[in-house]
Protein backbone atom coordinates (compact mmCIF):
# COMPACT_ATOMS: atom_id res chain seq x y z
CA UNK A 1 0.00 0.00 0.00
CA UNK A 2 1.46 3.43 -0.75
CA UNK A 3 2.13 5.28 1.97
CA UNK A 4 0.24 8.71 2.24
CA UNK A 5 1.94 12.38 2.83
CA UNK A 6 0.11 14.48 5.61
CA UNK A 7 0.02 17.80 4.78
CA UNK A 8 0.62 20.83 7.17
CA UNK A 9 -2.62 22.73 8.56
CA UNK A 10 -3.01 26.30 7.60
CA UNK A 11 -6.08 28.37 7.38
CA UNK A 12 -8.59 25.99 7.31
CA UNK A 13 -6.52 23.69 4.87
CA UNK A 14 -4.42 20.92 4.62
CA UNK A 15 -1.27 21.59 2.14
CA UNK A 16 1.14 19.16 1.83
CA UNK A 17 4.47 20.01 0.88
CA UNK A 18 7.46 18.93 -1.50
CA UNK A 19 10.12 18.01 1.10
CA UNK A 20 8.73 15.29 3.46
CA UNK A 21 10.14 12.72 6.16
CA UNK A 22 9.13 9.23 6.44
CA UNK A 23 7.49 8.69 10.18
CA UNK A 24 9.01 5.52 11.44
CA UNK A 25 7.48 3.48 14.32
CA UNK A 26 9.44 3.76 17.31
CA UNK A 27 8.94 -0.60 17.93
CA UNK A 28 9.66 -1.97 14.60
CA UNK A 29 10.57 0.84 12.42
CA UNK A 30 7.21 0.22 9.78
CA UNK A 31 7.25 3.70 8.20
CA UNK A 32 3.15 5.03 9.03
CA UNK A 33 3.29 8.35 6.51
CA UNK A 34 5.10 11.18 5.23
CA UNK A 35 5.08 14.11 6.95
CA UNK A 36 5.42 17.44 5.24
CA UNK A 37 8.21 19.86 6.34
CA UNK A 38 7.59 23.22 6.58
CA UNK A 39 9.62 26.11 6.04
CA UNK A 40 9.81 29.38 7.74
CA UNK A 41 7.70 30.79 4.50
CA UNK A 42 4.91 28.19 6.37
CA UNK A 43 5.49 29.83 9.58
CA UNK A 44 5.11 32.68 8.15
CA UNK A 45 1.95 32.39 6.62
CA UNK A 46 0.34 30.68 9.45
CA UNK A 47 1.28 33.14 12.17
CA UNK A 48 -0.73 35.80 9.92
CA UNK A 49 -3.64 33.43 9.93
CA UNK A 50 -3.38 33.56 13.39
CA UNK A 51 -3.05 36.77 13.76
CA UNK A 52 -5.85 37.91 11.39
CA UNK A 53 -8.02 35.16 12.69
CA UNK A 54 -7.80 36.45 16.26
CA UNK A 55 -10.08 38.74 15.13
CA UNK A 56 -13.04 36.74 14.85
CA UNK A 57 -12.04 34.71 17.96
CA UNK A 58 -11.79 37.26 20.49
CA UNK A 59 -14.83 38.44 19.62
CA UNK A 60 -16.93 34.36 19.81
CA UNK A 61 -18.80 34.62 22.81
CA UNK A 62 -17.88 32.10 25.63
CA UNK A 63 -20.74 29.90 25.22
CA UNK A 64 -19.06 28.96 21.33
CA UNK A 65 -16.00 28.76 22.57
CA UNK A 66 -16.74 26.09 25.18
CA UNK A 67 -19.15 24.58 22.96
CA UNK A 68 -16.36 23.76 20.36
CA UNK A 69 -14.62 22.25 23.02
CA UNK A 70 -16.65 20.16 24.36
CA UNK A 71 -17.48 19.30 20.53
CA UNK A 72 -13.87 17.97 19.80
CA UNK A 73 -14.25 15.88 22.99
CA UNK A 74 -17.16 14.39 22.05
CA UNK A 75 -15.77 13.72 18.91
CA UNK A 76 -12.62 12.28 20.16
CA UNK A 77 -14.69 10.07 22.45
CA UNK A 78 -16.12 9.15 19.35
CA UNK A 79 -12.91 7.43 17.88
CA UNK A 80 -10.89 7.22 20.91
CA UNK A 81 -9.76 3.55 20.05
CA UNK A 82 -8.78 4.68 16.62
CA UNK A 83 -6.79 7.41 18.44
CA UNK A 84 -5.29 5.19 20.93
CA UNK A 85 -3.70 2.81 18.46
CA UNK A 86 -2.57 6.12 16.23
CA UNK A 87 -0.55 7.76 19.39
CA UNK A 88 0.71 3.77 20.52
CA UNK A 89 1.87 3.56 16.98
CA UNK A 90 3.92 6.87 16.74
CA UNK A 91 5.11 6.93 20.04
CA UNK A 92 5.49 3.30 21.06
CA UNK A 93 2.94 3.64 23.53
CA UNK A 94 1.67 0.36 24.76
CA UNK A 95 -1.86 0.39 24.10
CA UNK A 96 -3.21 0.23 27.78
CA UNK A 97 -1.03 3.68 28.12
CA UNK A 98 -2.29 5.09 25.36
CA UNK A 99 -5.96 4.23 26.07
CA UNK A 100 -5.61 5.88 29.25
CA UNK A 101 -3.91 9.24 28.04
CA UNK A 102 -6.94 9.47 25.20
CA UNK A 103 -9.02 8.98 28.48
CA UNK A 104 -7.11 11.94 30.07
CA UNK A 105 -7.40 13.89 26.74
CA UNK A 106 -11.02 14.01 26.65
CA UNK A 107 -11.17 15.20 29.88
CA UNK A 108 -9.29 17.76 29.58
CA UNK A 109 -11.01 19.25 26.83
CA UNK A 110 -13.57 18.99 29.02
CA UNK A 111 -12.24 20.96 31.78
CA UNK A 112 -11.59 23.47 29.03
CA UNK A 113 -15.05 23.84 27.99
CA UNK A 114 -16.24 24.12 31.36
CA UNK A 115 -13.21 27.41 32.16
CA UNK A 116 -14.35 29.01 28.83
CA UNK A 117 -17.61 29.56 30.93
CA UNK A 118 -16.19 31.30 34.16
CA UNK A 119 -13.21 33.40 32.99
CA UNK A 120 -14.03 36.16 35.36
CA UNK A 121 -12.41 39.39 37.11
CA UNK A 122 -12.97 40.76 40.62
CA UNK A 123 -14.47 44.51 41.81
CA UNK A 124 -11.78 46.81 43.54
CA UNK A 125 -12.86 48.47 46.20
CA UNK A 126 -11.73 51.78 45.38
CA UNK A 127 -12.41 53.91 48.02
CA UNK A 128 -10.04 51.84 50.45
CA UNK A 129 -7.28 54.66 49.11
CA UNK A 130 -7.96 58.06 49.34
CA UNK A 131 -8.49 59.47 46.08
CA UNK A 132 -10.28 56.81 45.33
CA UNK A 133 -13.54 57.96 46.09
CA UNK A 134 -16.96 57.90 44.14
CA UNK A 135 -15.44 55.25 41.54
CA UNK A 136 -15.89 51.68 40.44
CA UNK A 137 -12.94 49.54 39.77
CA UNK A 138 -13.24 46.36 37.99
CA UNK A 139 -11.19 44.05 36.22
CA UNK A 140 -11.61 41.36 33.51
CA UNK A 141 -9.12 38.76 31.67
CA UNK A 142 -8.65 39.81 27.63
CA UNK A 143 -7.15 36.97 25.39
CA UNK A 144 -3.81 37.70 24.69
CA UNK A 145 -3.50 37.27 20.91
CA UNK A 146 -1.70 34.31 18.68
CA UNK A 147 -0.15 31.69 20.90
CA UNK A 148 2.36 29.28 19.62
CA UNK A 149 2.38 25.71 21.79
CA UNK A 150 4.96 23.57 20.73
CA UNK A 151 4.97 20.00 22.22
CA UNK A 152 6.45 17.22 23.15
CA UNK A 153 6.49 13.26 21.73
CA UNK A 154 5.44 11.84 24.91
CA UNK A 155 1.84 12.84 25.84
CA UNK A 156 1.00 13.80 21.76
CA UNK A 157 -2.75 14.01 22.98
CA UNK A 158 -3.08 15.40 26.04
CA UNK A 159 0.15 17.98 26.03
CA UNK A 160 -1.76 19.18 23.03
CA UNK A 161 -4.78 19.21 25.30
CA UNK A 162 -3.06 21.55 27.60
CA UNK A 163 -2.11 24.63 25.29
CA UNK A 164 -4.89 24.04 22.50
CA UNK A 165 -7.67 24.03 25.51
CA UNK A 166 -7.30 26.67 27.69
CA UNK A 167 -6.16 28.94 24.43
CA UNK A 168 -9.25 28.30 22.67
CA UNK A 169 -11.27 28.83 26.22
CA UNK A 170 -9.88 32.25 26.50
CA UNK A 171 -10.56 33.18 22.79
CA UNK A 172 -6.57 33.07 21.49
CA UNK A 173 -5.51 31.72 18.03
CA UNK A 174 -2.77 29.00 18.33
CA UNK A 175 0.17 27.88 15.90
CA UNK A 176 1.17 24.36 17.08
CA UNK A 177 4.27 22.71 16.20
CA UNK A 178 3.87 18.77 17.40
CA UNK A 179 7.26 16.34 17.92
CA UNK A 180 8.92 15.60 15.09
CA UNK A 181 7.77 11.71 16.08
CA UNK A 182 4.35 12.75 17.01
CA UNK A 183 2.82 14.76 14.18
CA UNK A 184 0.08 12.49 13.77
CA UNK A 185 -2.02 13.25 16.92
CA UNK A 186 -2.03 16.74 16.42
CA UNK A 187 -3.19 16.48 12.97
CA UNK A 188 -6.05 13.81 14.09
CA UNK A 189 -6.86 17.10 16.45
CA UNK A 190 -6.91 19.02 14.26
CA UNK A 191 -9.33 17.39 11.59
CA UNK A 192 -12.22 17.08 15.57
CA UNK A 193 -11.52 20.82 15.84
CA UNK A 194 -12.25 21.78 12.38
CA UNK A 195 -15.80 19.76 12.13
CA UNK A 196 -16.19 21.18 15.86
CA UNK A 197 -16.36 24.38 13.86
CA UNK A 198 -13.14 26.14 15.12
CA UNK A 199 -13.04 29.50 12.87
CA UNK A 200 -10.28 28.80 10.33
CA UNK A 201 -6.77 30.00 11.29
CA UNK A 202 -7.72 29.59 14.92
CA UNK A 203 -5.49 26.41 15.44
CA UNK A 204 -2.64 26.35 12.43
CA UNK A 205 -0.55 23.20 12.69
CA UNK A 206 2.76 23.31 11.36
CA UNK A 207 5.08 20.41 10.79
CA UNK A 208 8.71 19.56 10.61
CA UNK A 209 11.67 20.34 12.60
CA UNK A 210 15.21 22.23 12.53
CA UNK A 211 16.18 25.62 13.85
CA UNK A 212 14.78 27.84 11.14
CA UNK A 213 11.36 26.66 12.08
CA UNK A 214 11.86 27.05 15.63
CA UNK A 215 12.96 30.44 15.26
CA UNK A 216 10.49 31.73 12.88
CA UNK A 217 7.78 30.45 15.09
CA UNK A 218 9.48 32.44 18.46
CA UNK A 219 10.89 35.29 16.87
CA UNK A 220 7.74 36.65 15.68
CA UNK A 221 6.81 39.60 17.53
CA UNK A 222 2.97 38.96 16.07
CA UNK A 223 3.18 36.35 18.77
CA UNK A 224 2.17 36.82 21.95
CA UNK A 225 2.76 33.72 24.18
CA UNK A 226 5.11 30.58 23.59
CA UNK A 227 4.04 27.39 25.71
CA UNK A 228 6.63 25.44 25.47
CA UNK A 229 7.14 21.29 27.23
CA UNK A 230 10.58 20.10 26.39
CA UNK A 231 13.96 20.30 27.53
CA UNK A 232 15.14 22.87 29.77
CA UNK A 233 17.99 23.64 27.44
CA UNK A 234 15.47 24.63 24.77
CA UNK A 235 13.76 25.87 27.60
CA UNK A 236 16.51 28.71 28.50
CA UNK A 237 16.85 29.40 24.72
CA UNK A 238 12.68 30.47 24.38
CA UNK A 239 12.70 32.24 27.14
CA UNK A 240 16.27 34.14 25.83
CA UNK A 241 14.22 34.71 22.75
CA UNK A 242 10.82 35.58 23.98
CA UNK A 243 12.10 39.05 25.23
CA UNK A 244 8.89 40.81 26.70
CA UNK A 245 5.95 38.42 25.58
CA UNK A 246 4.87 36.00 27.59
CA UNK A 247 6.25 32.23 27.89
CA UNK A 248 4.90 29.17 30.12
CA UNK A 249 8.11 26.41 30.33
CA UNK A 250 6.75 23.16 31.43
CA UNK A 251 10.55 21.27 31.14
CA UNK A 252 12.51 18.03 33.01
CA UNK A 253 13.56 17.11 36.46
CA UNK A 254 15.09 13.77 38.09
CA UNK A 255 11.93 13.90 40.36
CA UNK A 256 12.36 12.13 43.90
CA UNK A 257 10.15 10.15 46.02
CA UNK A 258 10.70 9.97 49.66
CA UNK A 259 9.67 6.40 51.62
CA UNK A 260 9.18 6.88 56.23
CA UNK A 261 9.50 3.52 57.73
CA UNK A 262 5.41 3.29 58.70
CA UNK A 263 4.39 3.01 55.49
CA UNK A 264 3.39 -0.99 54.73
CA UNK A 265 5.63 -1.29 51.82
CA UNK A 266 3.74 -4.33 49.92
CA UNK A 267 1.16 -1.63 49.65
CA UNK A 268 3.02 0.85 47.59
CA UNK A 269 5.24 -0.99 45.29
CA UNK A 270 3.40 -1.49 43.01
CA UNK A 271 2.55 2.17 42.57
CA UNK A 272 6.08 2.33 42.47
CA UNK A 273 7.15 0.72 39.79
CA UNK A 274 4.39 2.23 37.62
CA UNK A 275 6.06 5.78 38.64
CA UNK A 276 9.20 4.46 37.18
CA UNK A 277 8.49 2.59 34.06
CA UNK A 278 5.03 3.83 32.55
CA UNK A 279 5.76 4.90 29.08
CA UNK A 280 9.49 3.49 29.64
CA UNK A 281 10.40 6.89 31.70
CA UNK A 282 9.93 8.89 29.15
CA UNK A 283 7.63 11.20 31.55
CA UNK A 284 8.85 14.65 32.76
CA UNK A 285 7.67 13.61 36.54
CA UNK A 286 8.78 9.97 35.71
CA UNK A 287 9.96 8.40 39.08
CA UNK A 288 13.99 8.74 39.03
CA UNK A 289 15.02 8.75 42.70
CA UNK A 290 13.59 6.62 45.22
CA UNK A 291 15.00 7.43 49.34
CA UNK A 292 13.89 4.53 51.34
CA UNK A 293 14.53 4.97 55.13
CA UNK A 294 17.47 2.28 56.24
CA UNK A 295 15.20 0.12 58.17
CA UNK A 296 13.01 -0.42 55.40
CA UNK A 297 15.49 -0.49 52.60
CA UNK A 298 16.47 -3.72 51.88
CA UNK A 299 13.11 -5.58 52.00
CA UNK A 300 11.62 -2.59 49.85
CA UNK A 301 14.52 -2.92 47.05
CA UNK A 302 14.18 -6.70 47.43
CA UNK A 303 10.61 -6.43 46.51
CA UNK A 304 10.69 -3.56 43.98
CA UNK A 305 12.93 -5.34 41.97
CA UNK A 306 10.96 -8.64 41.86
CA UNK A 307 7.97 -6.87 40.72
CA UNK A 308 10.19 -4.63 38.22
CA UNK A 309 10.91 -8.09 36.69
CA UNK A 310 7.80 -9.16 36.42
CA UNK A 311 7.03 -6.05 33.20
CA UNK A 312 6.21 -7.62 30.62
CA UNK A 313 8.40 -5.70 27.39
CA UNK A 314 7.65 -5.38 23.85
CA UNK A 315 5.22 -4.60 20.73
CA UNK A 316 3.14 -1.59 22.42
CA UNK A 317 -0.22 -2.98 20.36
CA UNK A 318 0.23 -6.18 22.61
CA UNK A 319 -2.83 -5.90 25.64
CA UNK A 320 -0.20 -7.38 28.01
CA UNK A 321 2.18 -5.18 27.15
CA UNK A 322 3.70 -2.90 29.95
CA UNK A 323 6.73 -1.22 28.49
CA UNK A 324 7.77 -0.61 24.64
CA UNK A 325 10.42 1.04 22.79
CA UNK A 326 12.56 4.13 23.55
CA UNK A 327 11.49 6.93 21.14
CA UNK A 328 14.95 6.94 19.40
CA UNK A 329 18.01 5.35 18.99
CA UNK A 330 20.06 7.94 20.27
CA UNK A 331 18.10 7.74 23.64
CA UNK A 332 18.80 4.31 23.63
CA UNK A 333 22.46 5.14 23.70
CA UNK A 334 22.77 7.87 25.91
CA UNK A 335 20.68 6.08 28.90
CA UNK A 336 22.83 3.17 28.08
CA UNK A 337 26.11 4.97 28.25
CA UNK A 338 24.55 6.69 31.93
CA UNK A 339 24.21 3.43 33.15
CA UNK A 340 27.50 1.97 32.07
CA UNK A 341 29.35 4.92 33.70
CA UNK A 342 27.08 4.69 36.86
CA UNK A 343 28.74 0.78 37.05
CA UNK A 344 32.15 2.20 36.65
CA UNK A 345 31.85 4.57 39.49
CA UNK A 346 30.42 1.60 42.12
CA UNK A 347 26.41 1.58 41.09
CA UNK A 348 25.07 -1.85 41.02
CA UNK A 349 22.21 -3.02 38.77
CA UNK A 350 19.09 -4.70 40.18
CA UNK A 351 17.61 -6.00 37.54
CA UNK A 352 17.72 -4.06 33.43
CA UNK A 353 20.95 -2.27 32.32
CA UNK A 354 20.62 -2.94 28.94
CA UNK A 355 18.78 -3.03 25.84
CA UNK A 356 16.27 -5.85 24.18
CA UNK A 357 16.32 -4.35 20.59
CA UNK A 358 14.43 -1.07 20.45
CA UNK A 359 13.40 -1.95 24.39
CA UNK A 360 15.59 -0.62 27.14
CA UNK A 361 15.24 -3.26 29.69
CA UNK A 362 13.30 -1.74 33.21
CA UNK A 363 16.66 -1.34 35.33
CA UNK A 364 16.55 -0.75 39.05
CA UNK A 365 20.62 0.98 39.99
CA UNK A 366 21.10 0.81 43.63
CA UNK A 367 24.49 2.35 45.16
CA UNK A 368 24.23 5.49 43.12
CA UNK A 369 25.61 8.51 43.72
CA UNK A 370 24.03 11.85 43.77
CA UNK A 371 26.82 13.07 41.07
CA UNK A 372 25.67 9.97 38.76
CA UNK A 373 24.09 11.38 35.68
CA UNK A 374 21.58 8.79 36.54
CA UNK A 375 20.87 11.05 39.37
CA UNK A 376 21.32 14.60 39.05
CA UNK A 377 20.14 14.76 35.11
CA UNK A 378 17.00 13.57 34.21
CA UNK A 379 17.14 10.36 32.86
CA UNK A 380 14.07 10.14 30.82
CA UNK A 381 14.66 6.38 30.10
CA UNK A 382 13.00 3.48 32.37
CA UNK A 383 15.61 3.78 35.18
CA UNK A 384 15.39 4.20 38.66
CA UNK A 385 17.80 4.60 41.85
CA UNK A 386 17.07 3.46 45.40
CA UNK A 387 18.89 4.80 47.98
CA UNK A 388 18.78 4.66 51.79
CA UNK A 389 18.50 7.40 54.57
CA UNK A 390 18.80 7.98 58.08
CA UNK A 391 16.88 10.92 58.87
CA UNK A 392 13.84 12.43 56.82
CA UNK A 393 15.94 16.01 56.41
CA UNK A 394 18.65 14.10 55.10
CA UNK A 395 16.09 12.74 52.78
CA UNK A 396 14.90 15.81 51.97
CA UNK A 397 17.80 17.22 51.73
CA UNK A 398 19.21 14.88 49.02
CA UNK A 399 15.58 15.71 46.75
CA UNK A 400 16.25 19.19 46.92
CA UNK A 401 20.11 18.87 46.22
CA UNK A 402 18.76 18.70 41.99
CA UNK A 403 18.73 21.98 39.76
CA UNK A 404 14.74 20.16 39.09
CA UNK A 405 11.93 20.79 40.88
CA UNK A 406 8.86 19.41 39.47
CA UNK A 407 6.91 17.38 41.62
CA UNK A 408 7.90 15.17 44.73
CA UNK A 409 6.20 12.59 46.38
CA UNK A 410 6.61 11.38 50.18
CA UNK A 411 4.73 8.67 51.64
CA UNK A 412 4.29 8.70 55.51
CA UNK A 413 1.44 8.15 57.60
CA UNK A 414 2.27 11.32 60.03
CA UNK A 415 0.82 14.36 59.45
CA UNK A 416 3.51 16.59 60.77
CA UNK A 417 6.09 14.71 58.92
CA UNK A 418 3.91 15.02 55.45
CA UNK A 419 3.19 19.13 56.51
CA UNK A 420 7.56 19.41 57.21
CA UNK A 421 8.04 18.03 54.03
CA UNK A 422 5.57 19.88 52.06
CA UNK A 423 6.88 22.96 53.48
CA UNK A 424 10.92 22.35 52.99
CA UNK A 425 10.59 20.41 49.54
CA UNK A 426 11.45 23.04 46.47
CA UNK A 427 9.30 22.24 44.08
CA UNK A 428 5.84 23.04 41.86
CA UNK A 429 3.84 19.86 43.74
CA UNK A 430 4.65 17.78 46.94
CA UNK A 431 2.38 14.57 46.51
CA UNK A 432 1.87 13.59 49.82
CA UNK A 433 1.18 9.12 49.54
CA UNK A 434 1.43 8.85 45.91
CA UNK A 435 3.97 9.17 43.67
CA UNK A 436 5.59 12.21 42.10
CA UNK A 437 4.28 11.19 38.90
CA UNK A 438 0.55 11.66 40.02
CA UNK A 439 -1.51 14.40 37.71
CA UNK A 440 -4.74 14.70 37.11
CA UNK A 441 -4.99 17.75 34.67
CA UNK A 442 -7.17 20.53 36.75
CA UNK A 443 -4.35 20.93 39.03
CA UNK A 444 -1.68 23.44 38.80
CA UNK A 445 1.46 21.63 37.03
CA UNK A 446 4.73 23.37 36.52
CA UNK A 447 8.03 23.38 38.35
CA UNK A 448 10.31 25.74 39.90
CA UNK A 449 14.91 26.06 39.15
CA UNK A 450 15.25 24.83 35.52
CA UNK A 451 11.79 22.57 35.66
CA UNK A 452 9.94 25.55 34.37
CA UNK A 453 8.13 28.85 34.45
CA UNK A 454 4.70 29.46 34.87
CA UNK A 455 1.87 26.88 35.31
CA UNK A 456 -0.74 24.13 33.58
CA UNK A 457 -3.79 23.06 34.35
CA UNK A 458 -6.28 24.86 32.65
CA UNK A 459 -7.64 26.86 35.21
CA UNK A 460 -3.83 28.18 35.66
CA UNK A 461 -2.94 28.10 31.96
CA UNK A 462 -5.85 30.60 31.08
CA UNK A 463 -4.37 32.96 33.69
CA UNK A 464 -0.94 32.66 31.83
CA UNK A 465 -2.92 32.79 28.25
CA UNK A 466 -5.03 35.91 29.08
CA UNK A 467 -4.04 39.46 30.29
CA UNK A 468 -5.95 41.45 32.82
CA UNK A 469 -7.50 44.87 32.15
CA UNK A 470 -8.67 47.01 34.78
CA UNK A 471 -10.98 49.84 34.10
CA UNK A 472 -12.11 52.73 36.53
CA UNK A 473 -15.63 54.15 36.34
CA UNK A 474 -15.70 57.64 38.10
CA UNK A 475 -19.47 58.18 39.20
CA UNK A 476 -20.18 61.35 39.51
CA UNK A 477 -18.68 64.13 38.36
C1 LIG B 1 4.87 15.46 31.27
O1 LIG B 1 5.59 14.50 31.01
O2 LIG B 1 5.27 16.64 31.20
C2 LIG B 1 3.42 15.32 31.65
C3 LIG B 1 3.12 14.23 32.57
C4 LIG B 1 1.65 13.99 32.68
O3 LIG B 1 0.84 14.80 32.19
O4 LIG B 1 1.24 12.99 33.29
Amino acid sequence: METVTKGIFINGLWEVKERSYALRAPYDGKVLANISKADAGDVDRAIAGAHRAFETMRKLPAHQRSRILQQAALQLRERKEEAALLLSQEAGKPIRTARAEIERTITTYEFAAEEAKRINGETIPMDAAPGGEGRLGFTWREPIGTVVAICPFNFPFNLVAHKLGPAIAAGNTVVLKPAEQTPLSALFMAELFQKAGLPDGALQVITGSGRELGDALVEDERVKKITFTGSSEVGKQIKAKAGLRKVTLELGSNSGLIIEPDVPIDKIIPRCVEGAFSFAGQVCISLQRIYVHESIYKPFAEQFIAKTEQLKVGDPSDELTDLSAMIHEREMHRIDSWVQEAVEAGATIGCGGRREGSVYLPTVLLHVKREMSVSCREVFAPVVSIVPYKELDEAIEMVNDSVYGLNVGIYTQHLNKAFHAAREIQAGGVIVNDIPTFRVDHMPYGGVKESGYGREGIKYAVQEMTELKFVSIKTQF
